[in-house]
């Protein structure tokens, strides 16, 4: 069953990046796009690379093995809407961020 658990402080994800956190028994990639954070399954759906350790513009991290890109807001591979990361509900709590899982 999801819960809430707290993965970092919001200082620890600066604006422009990201990163992978296991949390209950999954790895979660957490982005900060804009002050906004966004959480999405951090194994890719592709050959299971670390997508919380890829580089982020926008809000489009690129996969650091072969460069599947995937909108971080809504979890889909940018070109298409088909091939889709779980997406986690996140929030942010006295300066931490909190992701549902
Ligand atoms: S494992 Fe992510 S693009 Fe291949």
């Amino acid at each position: 069953m999801a819960d809430w658990h707290k993965v970092a402080a919001v200082t620890d994800v600066p604006v422009g990046t990201g990163k992978e956190i296991a949390v209950n028994g999954r790895l979660v990639a957490l982005f900060n796009v804009d002050g906004e954070f966004n959480a999405i399954d951090g194994i890719c759906a592709h050959q299971g690379g670390p997508l919380g350790k890829g580089n982020l513009i926008g809000k489009v991290v690129t996969c650091p093995w072969h460069g599947w890109q995937f909108d971080v807001t809504a979890g889909t591979h940018c070109l298409t809407s088909r091939i889709c990361q779980a997406v986690f509900e996140s929030k942010i709590e006295d300066g931490n961020v909190y992701v549902k899982v």
